[in-house]
């Protein structure tokens, strides 16, 4: 089995940004908790992260034939990127939503997510361990 996991704009700021919201984990643990996931769960994964919502795009569409799934954060572009959830359709590939935050108890402008129109499955509120939540939701979907 193979996973993408896509990480939108500022998440490559883990640990230095607003710590009291995203906690003091930095991306490069983000990183170490995916390779650990991956390699508990046997299966094979790809971890991109981009400021750009076109890079993002392009990867949800190169995706097409060759993941099987699709573990996502798409950060701020979550509520204004219509963009990312038509990729998301055009591939039809399985997809879990991620958000390191409680985006629920926060502005109202968080309150809406295109992508997760798409997604199956939203994880909010459980700090980088959503990322693994939402991997191994994705192996037991398949192994089902
Ligand atoms: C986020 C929540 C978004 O509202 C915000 O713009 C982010 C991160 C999260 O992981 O909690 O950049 O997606």
């Amino acid at each position: 089995m193979k996973i993408l996991v896509l990480n939108g704009p500022n998440i490559n700021m883990l640990g230095i940004r607003e710590p009291a919201i995203y906690g003091s984990n930095s991306y490069n643990k983000l990183l170490e908790l995916l390779e650990e996931t991956a390699a508990s769960l046997g299966i094979e994964y790809t971890h991109l992260q981009s400021n750009c919502e076109g890079a993002l795009v392009d990867a949800i569409q190169q995706a097409y034939g060759k993941y099987d799934g699709i573990v996502i954060n798409p950060a701020a572009y979550t509520h204004t990127s219509v963009a990312i959830l038509d990729a998301l359709k055009a591939v039809s590939i399985p997809a879990v939503e991620v958000h390191i935050s409680d985006v629920d108890s926060r502005e109202p402008f968080r309150q809406i997510s295109y992508a997760g129109m798409y997604c199956e499955k939203t994880i909010k509120g459980q700090g980088i361990n959503g990322y693994a939540m939402a991997m191994e939701y994705l192996v037991n979907r398949c192994a089902t």
